[in-house]
C-alpha cells in the first residue's frame, strides 16, 4: 500500500475477527513500531504483546475501565456510552493486545519527550497494522486501570501510555472528518 493510501484510508477499528493473528505478520507489524524516531536513539519505550490466555486475563482487567471513569461516562451521549460499555466487556474481540509503556516521570521535560517518542512508534505500528490488513485501537480508556496494568504485566518503574487492541477487522468505520481550521499559514505572502 501507498503511504500515503495507508495514512488518508486508516480507521481506527473497534470490533474485530476472532481469527488469531500470525506471529510473524505481528512481528512485522511491531518492528515498524521499532523504527520511530526518537531521542538519542534510547528507544525508552517497551511494547508488550500480549495474546492467548494471557490476553484474555488482561481483558478481564481491562473491562473494569467504566465502571472508574463513570462520571466522565455520564457526560457521553447515551448511545456512545452504550457502545463503550459494550466494547469493554472483551475489546471488541480483539485477539492481540499491544501495551505501550515508558519510565515512568522523573524530569517532566525527559518524561514528555519519551512520551513523544512513544506516540510516533504507536502511529507506526497503527499503519503497519492497517498496511497488513490489520485494524487496531488506540485505546487510552484502559489508562483508567493503569496501575493494575503495571502490576499484571510486571512494568514496575514504567507508565502505560496506551493499550492497543489489534485483529482483523469484523467492521471499519466510515473517515472521521477532519478540520483544516487547526492549521494556521504564517508568512506564505510575504513573495
Ligand atoms: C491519543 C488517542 C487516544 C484515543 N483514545 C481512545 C479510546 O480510549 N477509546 C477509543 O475507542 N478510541 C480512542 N482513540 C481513537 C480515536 O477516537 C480516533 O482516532 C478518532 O475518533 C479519529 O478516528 P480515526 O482514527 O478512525 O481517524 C484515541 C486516539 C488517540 C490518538
Amino acid at each position: 500500500m501507498e503511504l500515503a493510501t495507508a495514512i488518508e484510508t486508516r480507521r481506527t477499528v473497534r470490533m474485530f475477527q476472532r481469527r488469531p493473528i500470525a506471529q510473524d505478520l505481528l512481528q512485522r507489524v511491531v518492528r515498524a513500531a521499532l523504527f520511530a524516531p526518537n531521542p538519542h536513539n534510547a528507544q525508552t519505550w517497551r511494547f508488550d504483546v500480549v495474546a492467548g490466555s494471557k490476553r484474555d486475563e488482561l481483558v478481564k482487567i481491562i473491562r473494569q475501565f467504566p465502571s472508574y471513569m463513570a462520571d466522565l461516562l455520564a457526560t457521553y451521549p447515551a448511545d456512545l456510552r452504550e457502545f463503550v460499555l459494550e466494547f469493554s466487556q472483551d475489546l471488541g474481540g480483539a485477539p492481540v493486545l499491544v501495551v505501550i509503556s515508558v519510565p515512568t516521570m522523573g524530569d517532566t521535560h525527559v518524561h514528555k519527550i519519551d512520551l513523544i517518542a512513544a506516540s510516533t512508534a504507536l502511529q507506526n505500528l497503527q499503519l503497519a497494522a492497517w498496511n497488513e490488513g490489520l485494524g487496531c485501537v488506540c485505546l487510552t480508556n484502559a489508562l483508567w486501570v493503569e496501575a493494575d496494568i503495571v502490576r499484571f504485566l510486571g512494568l514496575e518503574q514504567r507508565e502505560i501510555v496506551t493499550v492497543v487492541p489489534m485483529g482483523y477487522p469484523s467492521a471499519i468505520p466510515e473517515i472521521s472528518p477532519r478540520r483544516d481550521d487547526v492549521v494556521h499559514w504564517l508568512g506564505f505572502d510575504d513573495n
